[in-house]
Protein backbone atom coordinates (compact mmCIF):
# COMPACT_ATOMS: atom_id res chain seq x y z
CA UNK A 1 0.00 0.00 0.00
CA UNK A 2 1.83 3.58 -1.13
CA UNK A 3 1.26 6.39 1.02
CA UNK A 4 -0.14 9.60 0.52
CA UNK A 5 2.96 11.02 1.92
CA UNK A 6 4.65 9.28 -1.34
CA UNK A 7 2.32 10.87 -4.44
CA UNK A 8 5.63 13.10 -5.44
CA UNK A 9 4.90 16.33 -7.72
CA UNK A 10 1.01 16.43 -8.23
CA UNK A 11 1.21 20.59 -9.07
CA UNK A 12 -1.88 21.27 -11.11
CA UNK A 13 -2.60 17.47 -11.15
CA UNK A 14 -6.70 16.36 -10.11
CA UNK A 15 -6.80 14.04 -7.17
CA UNK A 16 -9.79 12.38 -6.15
CA UNK A 17 -9.95 11.82 -2.83
CA UNK A 18 -12.46 9.18 -1.57
CA UNK A 19 -12.96 11.22 2.08
CA UNK A 20 -16.07 9.17 4.44
CA UNK A 21 -18.22 12.75 5.52
CA UNK A 22 -20.93 10.40 6.74
CA UNK A 23 -21.82 12.40 9.24
CA UNK A 24 -24.79 12.75 11.65
CA UNK A 25 -27.37 15.59 10.37
CA UNK A 26 -29.15 17.01 13.22
CA UNK A 27 -31.98 19.63 11.43
CA UNK A 28 -29.50 19.98 8.46
CA UNK A 29 -26.79 20.89 10.18
CA UNK A 30 -23.86 18.86 11.05
CA UNK A 31 -23.96 17.03 14.76
CA UNK A 32 -20.51 15.97 14.91
CA UNK A 33 -17.56 16.80 12.79
CA UNK A 34 -15.30 14.17 13.88
CA UNK A 35 -14.35 12.17 10.85
CA UNK A 36 -14.26 15.59 8.43
CA UNK A 37 -12.35 17.22 10.79
CA UNK A 38 -9.94 14.07 10.69
CA UNK A 39 -9.51 14.31 6.72
CA UNK A 40 -8.63 18.29 7.05
CA UNK A 41 -4.68 17.09 7.32
CA UNK A 42 -4.66 14.98 4.08
CA UNK A 43 -6.88 17.51 2.03
CA UNK A 44 -4.31 20.45 3.16
CA UNK A 45 -0.90 18.56 2.52
CA UNK A 46 -2.60 17.73 -1.22
CA UNK A 47 -3.50 21.21 -1.85
CA UNK A 48 -0.29 22.15 -0.48
CA UNK A 49 1.52 20.39 -2.88
CA UNK A 50 -0.69 22.40 -5.95
CA UNK A 51 -3.14 19.47 -6.82
CA UNK A 52 -6.85 20.66 -7.56
CA UNK A 53 -9.19 17.80 -5.12
CA UNK A 54 -12.33 16.07 -6.34
CA UNK A 55 -13.91 14.67 -3.35
CA UNK A 56 -16.34 11.71 -3.33
CA UNK A 57 -18.06 10.57 -0.04
CA UNK A 58 -21.59 9.05 0.99
CA UNK A 59 -24.01 10.17 2.92
CA UNK A 60 -26.46 8.14 4.31
CA UNK A 61 -28.07 6.63 1.52
CA UNK A 62 -29.39 7.86 -1.86
CA UNK A 63 -31.55 10.77 -0.82
CA UNK A 64 -29.17 12.56 1.68
CA UNK A 65 -27.27 15.12 0.43
CA UNK A 66 -23.96 16.49 1.19
CA UNK A 67 -24.61 20.06 0.75
CA UNK A 68 -23.65 20.79 4.58
CA UNK A 69 -20.73 19.57 4.72
CA UNK A 70 -20.14 21.70 1.47
CA UNK A 71 -20.61 24.40 3.53
CA UNK A 72 -18.62 23.52 6.30
CA UNK A 73 -15.58 23.32 4.10
CA UNK A 74 -16.60 26.47 2.41
CA UNK A 75 -15.36 28.15 5.68
CA UNK A 76 -12.13 26.96 4.89
CA UNK A 77 -11.38 26.82 0.96
CA UNK A 78 -12.47 27.52 -1.81
CA UNK A 79 -15.12 24.93 -2.66
CA UNK A 80 -17.50 23.76 -6.14
CA UNK A 81 -20.76 21.82 -5.67
CA UNK A 82 -20.93 19.20 -8.59
CA UNK A 83 -24.43 17.92 -8.30
CA UNK A 84 -24.51 15.79 -11.34
CA UNK A 85 -21.50 13.79 -12.43
CA UNK A 86 -22.59 10.50 -14.26
CA UNK A 87 -22.86 9.73 -16.86
CA UNK A 88 -21.71 12.67 -18.12
CA UNK A 89 -18.51 14.08 -16.55
CA UNK A 90 -19.27 18.01 -15.22
CA UNK A 91 -17.96 20.97 -17.15
CA UNK A 92 -17.19 22.78 -13.94
CA UNK A 93 -14.18 20.50 -13.38
CA UNK A 94 -12.47 22.03 -16.38
CA UNK A 95 -13.50 25.90 -15.81
CA UNK A 96 -14.09 26.86 -11.90
CA UNK A 97 -11.01 28.11 -10.39
CA UNK A 98 -11.72 26.44 -7.34
CA UNK A 99 -9.71 24.02 -5.33
CA UNK A 100 -12.08 21.43 -3.99
CA UNK A 101 -14.79 19.60 -6.48
CA UNK A 102 -16.84 18.23 -3.76
CA UNK A 103 -18.98 15.63 -5.87
CA UNK A 104 -22.96 15.49 -4.21
CA UNK A 105 -23.88 12.01 -1.86
CA UNK A 106 -21.90 8.84 -4.25
CA UNK A 107 -24.95 6.70 -3.05
CA UNK A 108 -27.22 8.81 -5.45
CA UNK A 109 -26.02 6.52 -7.99
CA UNK A 110 -27.11 2.74 -7.29
CA UNK A 111 -23.31 2.34 -9.60
CA UNK A 112 -21.28 2.98 -6.55
CA UNK A 113 -22.75 0.38 -4.44
CA UNK A 114 -23.11 -2.23 -7.44
CA UNK A 115 -19.53 -1.65 -7.91
CA UNK A 116 -20.42 -0.91 -11.88
CA UNK A 117 -17.40 -0.56 -13.87
CA UNK A 118 -18.27 2.16 -15.98
CA UNK A 119 -18.90 4.43 -13.18
CA UNK A 120 -15.34 3.30 -11.59
CA UNK A 121 -14.06 4.25 -15.17
CA UNK A 122 -15.97 7.67 -15.42
CA UNK A 123 -15.34 8.91 -11.76
CA UNK A 124 -11.49 7.70 -12.75
CA UNK A 125 -10.99 9.72 -15.54
CA UNK A 126 -11.99 12.94 -13.52
CA UNK A 127 -8.39 12.85 -11.74
CA UNK A 128 -5.13 11.67 -12.22
CA UNK A 129 -4.38 10.16 -8.62
CA UNK A 130 -6.91 8.51 -6.22
CA UNK A 131 -6.47 8.35 -2.45
CA UNK A 132 -8.33 6.72 -0.01
CA UNK A 133 -8.82 8.89 3.03
CA UNK A 134 -12.43 6.97 3.79
CA UNK A 135 -11.49 3.76 6.29
CA UNK A 136 -15.36 4.41 7.90
CA UNK A 137 -16.12 2.68 4.36
CA UNK A 138 -13.31 0.39 3.45
CA UNK A 139 -15.34 -2.85 4.52
CA UNK A 140 -17.72 -1.31 1.83
CA UNK A 141 -17.04 -3.28 -1.67
CA UNK A 142 -18.41 -0.07 -3.72
CA UNK A 143 -17.02 1.41 -6.69
CA UNK A 144 -14.98 4.29 -4.88
CA UNK A 145 -13.57 2.12 -2.45
CA UNK A 146 -12.43 -1.14 -5.15
CA UNK A 147 -13.59 0.14 -7.98
CA UNK A 148 -11.16 3.63 -8.93
CA UNK A 149 -7.61 2.11 -7.66
CA UNK A 150 -8.27 -0.07 -10.84
CA UNK A 151 -7.64 2.80 -13.53
CA UNK A 152 -5.52 5.58 -11.81
CA UNK A 153 -2.39 5.19 -8.83
CA UNK A 154 -3.99 5.27 -5.69
CA UNK A 155 -2.29 5.65 -2.36
CA UNK A 156 -3.60 5.34 1.40
CA UNK A 157 -4.25 8.97 3.39
CA UNK A 158 -2.93 9.66 6.43
CA UNK A 159 -5.85 8.85 8.97
CA UNK A 160 -6.12 5.58 7.14
CA UNK A 161 -3.00 4.57 7.61
CA UNK A 162 -3.22 5.92 11.26
CA UNK A 163 -6.49 3.70 11.77
CA UNK A 164 -4.50 0.59 10.22
CA UNK A 165 -1.29 0.85 12.42
CA UNK A 166 -3.20 1.53 15.78
CA UNK A 167 -6.06 -0.85 15.08
CA UNK A 168 -3.75 -3.49 14.77
CA UNK A 169 -1.84 -2.88 17.75
CA UNK A 170 -5.17 -5.02 19.18
CA UNK A 171 -3.56 -8.30 17.32
CA UNK A 172 -0.79 -7.94 19.85
CA UNK A 173 -1.93 -6.37 22.54
CA UNK A 174 -0.16 -5.44 26.37
CA UNK A 175 -1.45 -7.58 28.89
CA UNK A 176 -4.03 -7.66 31.22
CA UNK A 177 -6.26 -6.97 28.20
CA UNK A 178 -9.59 -5.96 28.68
CA UNK A 179 -12.44 -6.41 25.53
CA UNK A 180 -15.70 -4.25 25.45
CA UNK A 181 -17.95 -4.72 23.11
CA UNK A 182 -21.48 -3.01 23.11
CA UNK A 183 -24.20 -2.67 20.40
CA UNK A 184 -26.53 -4.95 18.63
CA UNK A 185 -26.63 -8.13 15.69
CA UNK A 186 -24.18 -10.34 17.58
CA UNK A 187 -24.66 -12.47 14.91
CA UNK A 188 -22.79 -10.12 12.80
CA UNK A 189 -20.38 -9.85 15.43
CA UNK A 190 -19.55 -13.70 15.95
CA UNK A 191 -16.56 -14.00 14.39
CA UNK A 192 -14.90 -10.99 16.12
CA UNK A 193 -16.07 -12.20 19.59
CA UNK A 194 -14.62 -15.56 18.94
CA UNK A 195 -11.17 -13.71 18.29
CA UNK A 196 -11.08 -11.61 20.96
CA UNK A 197 -12.12 -14.19 23.70
CA UNK A 198 -8.67 -15.32 22.92
CA UNK A 199 -6.89 -12.59 22.39
CA UNK A 200 -8.03 -10.84 25.63
CA UNK A 201 -7.94 -11.61 29.20
CA UNK A 202 -11.36 -9.89 30.08
CA UNK A 203 -14.30 -9.61 27.93
CA UNK A 204 -17.02 -7.02 29.02
CA UNK A 205 -20.35 -7.13 27.21
CA UNK A 206 -22.74 -4.21 27.03
CA UNK A 207 -25.60 -3.35 24.72
CA UNK A 208 -28.17 -6.02 23.42
CA UNK A 209 -25.55 -8.34 22.50
CA UNK A 210 -25.84 -9.25 26.55
CA UNK A 211 -28.97 -10.06 26.28
CA UNK A 212 -27.83 -13.04 23.60
CA UNK A 213 -25.38 -14.09 26.58
CA UNK A 214 -28.12 -13.79 29.38
CA UNK A 215 -30.49 -15.92 27.17
CA UNK A 216 -27.65 -18.78 26.72
CA UNK A 217 -27.04 -18.44 30.57
CA UNK A 218 -31.06 -19.34 30.59
CA UNK A 219 -31.98 -16.33 32.27
CA UNK A 220 -35.17 -13.98 31.44
CA UNK A 221 -34.68 -11.27 28.92
CA UNK A 222 -38.51 -10.44 28.36
CA UNK A 223 -39.33 -8.28 25.47
CA UNK A 224 -35.49 -7.26 24.81
CA UNK A 225 -33.78 -7.43 21.67
CA UNK A 226 -32.26 -10.24 20.71
CA UNK A 227 -30.43 -12.25 17.63
CA UNK A 228 -33.25 -13.75 15.73
CA UNK A 229 -31.26 -17.33 15.93
CA UNK A 230 -29.75 -18.58 18.86
CA UNK A 231 -26.20 -18.90 18.36
CA UNK A 232 -24.06 -21.33 19.57
CA UNK A 233 -22.50 -19.39 23.16
CA UNK A 234 -20.88 -22.40 25.31
CA UNK A 235 -17.56 -20.93 23.91
CA UNK A 236 -17.85 -17.72 25.67
CA UNK A 237 -19.36 -18.63 28.91
CA UNK A 238 -16.41 -19.12 30.62
CA UNK A 239 -14.45 -16.87 33.20
CA UNK A 240 -13.08 -14.54 30.98
CA UNK A 241 -16.85 -13.38 30.20
CA UNK A 242 -18.29 -10.11 32.13
CA UNK A 243 -22.03 -9.67 32.23
CA UNK A 244 -24.16 -6.81 33.30
CA UNK A 245 -24.94 -7.30 36.63
CA UNK A 246 -27.47 -4.49 37.02
CA UNK A 247 -29.71 -3.06 34.01
CA UNK A 248 -32.20 -0.30 33.33
CA UNK A 249 -35.38 -2.15 32.75
CA UNK A 250 -38.18 -0.45 30.57
CA UNK A 251 -41.94 -2.20 31.24
CA UNK A 252 -44.39 0.45 29.78
CA UNK A 253 -43.31 3.28 30.59
CA UNK A 254 -42.03 2.49 34.07
CA UNK A 255 -38.16 2.65 34.13
CA UNK A 256 -36.77 0.78 36.93
CA UNK A 257 -32.97 -0.79 38.17
CA UNK A 258 -33.46 -4.43 38.05
CA UNK A 259 -30.89 -7.49 38.86
CA UNK A 260 -29.98 -9.45 35.57
CA UNK A 261 -31.35 -12.28 37.26
CA UNK A 262 -34.98 -10.38 37.73
CA UNK A 263 -35.70 -9.27 34.58
CA UNK A 264 -39.57 -10.44 33.77
CA UNK A 265 -41.97 -10.92 30.98
CA UNK A 266 -42.51 -7.47 29.39
CA UNK A 267 -39.26 -5.91 30.53
CA UNK A 268 -37.15 -4.12 27.83
CA UNK A 269 -33.35 -4.29 28.41
CA UNK A 270 -32.53 -0.69 27.74
CA UNK A 271 -28.89 0.10 29.86
CA UNK A 272 -26.32 -1.02 31.81
CA UNK A 273 -26.97 -0.34 35.27
CA UNK A 274 -24.44 1.99 37.56
CA UNK A 275 -23.25 -0.59 40.07
CA UNK A 276 -21.62 -3.02 36.89
CA UNK A 277 -19.85 -0.51 35.68
CA UNK A 278 -18.69 0.54 39.51
CA UNK A 279 -17.29 -3.07 39.39
CA UNK A 280 -15.75 -2.25 35.64
CA UNK A 281 -13.70 0.07 37.38
CA UNK A 282 -11.41 -2.49 38.78
CA UNK A 283 -10.90 -4.04 35.95
CA UNK A 284 -10.29 -0.93 34.28
CA UNK A 285 -7.71 -0.25 36.60
CA UNK A 286 -5.93 -3.01 36.35
CA UNK A 287 -5.74 -3.14 32.69
CA UNK A 288 -2.77 -2.51 30.49
CA UNK A 289 -4.46 -2.36 26.76
CA UNK A 290 -8.92 -1.54 26.40
CA UNK A 291 -10.42 -1.70 23.39
CA UNK A 292 -14.24 -0.83 23.32
CA UNK A 293 -16.64 -0.70 20.21
CA UNK A 294 -20.53 -0.08 20.67
CA UNK A 295 -22.33 1.61 23.00
CA UNK A 296 -23.96 -0.25 26.34
CA UNK A 297 -27.32 0.82 26.29
CA UNK A 298 -30.36 1.76 23.57
CA UNK A 299 -27.95 5.26 23.09
CA UNK A 300 -30.68 6.24 20.13
CA UNK A 301 -33.51 6.38 22.67
CA UNK A 302 -31.37 8.46 25.24
CA UNK A 303 -30.44 5.60 27.19
CA UNK A 304 -26.53 6.74 27.31
CA UNK A 305 -25.65 7.06 31.01
CA UNK A 306 -23.33 4.20 31.37
CA UNK A 307 -21.70 4.59 28.03
CA UNK A 308 -20.93 7.97 28.96
CA UNK A 309 -19.50 6.88 32.41
CA UNK A 310 -17.88 3.73 30.54
CA UNK A 311 -16.01 6.69 28.44
CA UNK A 312 -15.06 8.79 31.51
CA UNK A 313 -13.85 5.84 33.32
CA UNK A 314 -11.51 5.07 30.31
CA UNK A 315 -10.43 8.10 29.81
CA UNK A 316 -8.78 8.26 33.28
CA UNK A 317 -6.89 5.12 33.04
CA UNK A 318 -3.39 4.40 32.46
CA UNK A 319 -4.18 1.64 29.87
CA UNK A 320 -3.43 2.32 26.38
CA UNK A 321 -7.10 2.78 25.05
CA UNK A 322 -8.58 2.37 21.43
CA UNK A 323 -12.19 2.96 21.11
CA UNK A 324 -14.26 3.36 17.80
CA UNK A 325 -17.94 3.08 16.91
CA UNK A 326 -20.86 5.42 15.94
CA UNK A 327 -22.10 6.28 19.12
CA UNK A 328 -19.18 5.41 21.38
CA UNK A 329 -17.31 8.67 19.45
CA UNK A 330 -20.33 10.78 19.60
CA UNK A 331 -20.21 9.90 23.59
CA UNK A 332 -16.62 10.95 23.86
CA UNK A 333 -17.25 13.90 21.92
CA UNK A 334 -19.97 14.99 23.49
CA UNK A 335 -17.92 14.92 26.91
CA UNK A 336 -15.10 16.28 24.87
CA UNK A 337 -12.70 13.79 26.20
CA UNK A 338 -10.98 12.35 22.90
CA UNK A 339 -7.57 13.57 23.90
CA UNK A 340 -7.34 11.09 27.09
CA UNK A 341 -7.56 7.96 24.58
CA UNK A 342 -4.67 6.55 22.85
CA UNK A 343 -6.54 6.12 19.90
CA UNK A 344 -10.07 6.77 18.62
CA UNK A 345 -11.46 5.34 15.11
CA UNK A 346 -13.58 6.82 12.85
CA UNK A 347 -14.91 3.56 11.72
CA UNK A 348 -18.04 1.39 13.17
CA UNK A 349 -18.41 -1.12 11.27
CA UNK A 350 -15.31 -1.16 9.83
CA UNK A 351 -13.21 -0.90 12.68
CA UNK A 352 -15.07 -4.38 13.87
CA UNK A 353 -14.73 -5.90 10.16
CA UNK A 354 -10.87 -5.11 10.08
CA UNK A 355 -10.40 -6.28 13.44
CA UNK A 356 -12.05 -9.13 12.95
CA UNK A 357 -10.45 -10.21 9.18
CA UNK A 358 -6.96 -8.02 9.54
CA UNK A 359 -7.65 -6.50 6.24
CA UNK A 360 -10.78 -4.90 4.30
CA UNK A 361 -11.53 -4.56 0.94
CA UNK A 362 -10.28 -1.39 0.62
CA UNK A 363 -6.87 -1.92 1.98
CA UNK A 364 -6.65 -4.91 -0.48
CA UNK A 365 -7.76 -2.83 -3.51
CA UNK A 366 -5.26 -0.17 -2.49
CA UNK A 367 -2.54 -3.17 -2.48
CA UNK A 368 -3.99 -4.52 -5.55
CA UNK A 369 -4.65 -1.39 -7.42
CA UNK A 370 -2.36 1.06 -10.24
C1 LIG B 1 -20.14 4.28 8.67
O1 LIG B 1 -20.75 5.27 9.09
O2 LIG B 1 -19.91 3.28 9.38
C2 LIG B 1 -19.57 4.34 7.28
O3 LIG B 1 -19.69 5.61 6.73
C3 LIG B 1 -20.20 3.31 6.41
O4 LIG B 1 -21.53 3.61 6.23
P1 LIG B 1 -22.55 2.48 5.74
O5 LIG B 1 -22.75 1.53 6.88
O6 LIG B 1 -23.81 3.22 5.36
O7 LIG B 1 -21.93 1.80 4.57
Amino acid sequence: MKSARDIGNIKGKFVFVRADFNVPLVDGFIGNDFRIRKTLPTIDFLLGKGAKLVIGSHIGEEKTSLRPVCEYLESKYSVSFVENYYPSAPEVLKNSKSDIFLLENLRKYSEEKSNDEKFSKHIASFADFYVNEAFPASHRSHASIIGIPRYIPSFAGFVFEEEIENLSKAFHPDHPFLFILGGAKFETKMPLVKKFFSLADEVFIGGALANDFFRAKGLDTGSSLLSEEKLPMEDFLNKKLILPIDLVVKNGEMVSIKQSEDVRDGDVIADVGVKSIENLNSNISKSKFILWNGPLGNYENGFKKATFSLAKKIAKSSAKSIVGGGDTVASIASLGIEREFTFVSTGGGAMLDFLANETLPGIEALNNGK
